[in-house]
């Protein structure tokens, strides 16, 4: 498909942040972005890359009011070769169709949402940062845009990339948080819309975590919805536990986001020779391993941070402390792997990493 390009006019691009050690998550944005219709009957049409800025929707669009919005979210980073990388995009556009089918929203050719991605990125190369740890967020996202208020799937929808710089998510060393076990709301249901990037899932997530973060915490673990028995995920991250030699993690059951970090980790800890499991995780044998000393580390894993060690967990009114509040060794090992896979300094091989310049 032939993507019509729209470039801003000098007097629109805007100036490039200096200081790449200030970018604060997703509040600035590039000069361009990549757009795409679909209309029932016709299919998805004109994809363009046109300069970034408001678009106008009209009041009674579908998304706004039933919540028809779909999302995903990678980086490009710049290797010292030059390099611009991606990490597994084409498993983040899986992801995309597969949110979209759960939601009624049509899927995307995973080649015409690749080539929209790479081109609008290689457009835009020169707001990729360049310091340690910087990279470029990608944002893909889909919405319902047709004028109708009664309750059914629409038939009309805009997909749209936007890109933002972003700066280190650690800036001194990987500090583990502290995270907060949710024993009143839940996020999602068994059946429900957990494994897929809907809007919906985080708007019910936010009081939670409102909460959880007045009591000094930085994220919520959520349990099941049906018990309140088993650990699921933690805020935008999937959750690892080290319980003696076993790596656990929940099961891509239906409820948790099936993250590509994740499953980058399963892989590089069965290769290292160590034992993953998906299984179903009791919080309270969570709790018994922490006081007993076979809680050696857990950590939360997402494209966001790569690896979030967890340093406390509270349940129930008590603190308790994991890996004596620092990062563990197979956080530590798991982060710097990856992170060399991502900006070009390790080889790899999975194929994972994809060179786009
Ligand atoms: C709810 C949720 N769980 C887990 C993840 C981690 O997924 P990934 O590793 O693909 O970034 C994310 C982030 O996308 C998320 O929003």
């Amino acid at each position: 498909m032939e993507i019509r390009l729209i470039k801003a006019m000098p007097e629109q691009l805007k100036k490039k942040p200096e200081d790449e050690s200030n970018l604060i998550f997703g509040k600035i944005f590039t000069d361009h972005m990549f757009l795409m219709d679909y209309d029932e009957g016709r299919g998805w049409h004109d994809p363009r890359i046109v300069p970034y800025g408001d678009f106008s929707i009209d009041p009674a669009a579908m998304g706004i009011h039933y919540g028809q919005e779909i999302f995903e979210g990678l980086k490009a980073y710049r290797g010292k070769d030059d390099g611009i990388y991606l990490f597994r995009p084409m498993d983040n556009i899986e992801r995309f169709n597969r949110s979209a089918s759960r939601v009624c929203m049509p899927i995307l050719d995973p080649e015409v949402f690749m080539e929209g991605m790479s081109e609008l990125i290689l457009m835009e190369k020169e707001w990729i940062p360049k310091n340690q740890g910087t990279s470029l967020y990608i944002r893909p996202a889909m919405l319902a845009t047709e004028p109708h208020l009664g309750v059914r799937p629409a038939r009309k929808y805009l997909f749209f990339i936007i890109l933002s710089p972003v700066g280190a998510y650690y800036k001194e060393g990987l500090n583990p948080v502290k995270i907060y076990v949710e024993d009143k709301y839940v996020r999602a249901a068994l059946g429900g819309t957990g494994e897929a990037k809907t809007a919906g899932n985080y708007a019910a997530s936010l009081l939670a975590a409102e909460e959880a973060k007045k009591k000094g915490f930085t994220q919520v673990l959520w349990l099941d919805a049906a018990h309140r028995k088993y650990v699921e995920e933690v805020g935008t991250m999937n959750m690892f536990f080290v319980v003696e030699k076993e790596v656990i993690t929940a099961p891509l059951s239906g409820s948790v986001l099936g993250g590509i970090t994740r499953d980058s980790v399963i892989r590089l800890v069965r290769d290292w020779g160590m034992k993953v499991t998906e299984r179903s995780l009791a919080i309270d044998e969570v709790i018994e391993a922490a006081k007993d000393g076979r809680l050696i580390e857990a950590f939360g894993t997402g494209t966001a941070a790569v690896i979030s060690p967890v340093g406390q967990i509270s349940y129930k009114g008590e603190d308790h402390v994991v890996s004596g509040g620092v990062m563990g060794e197979l956080s530590q090992r798991l982060y710097n792997e990856i992170v060399g896979i991502q900006y070009g300094e390790k080889e790899e091989p999975y194929g994972w990493r994809v060179r786009i310049n």
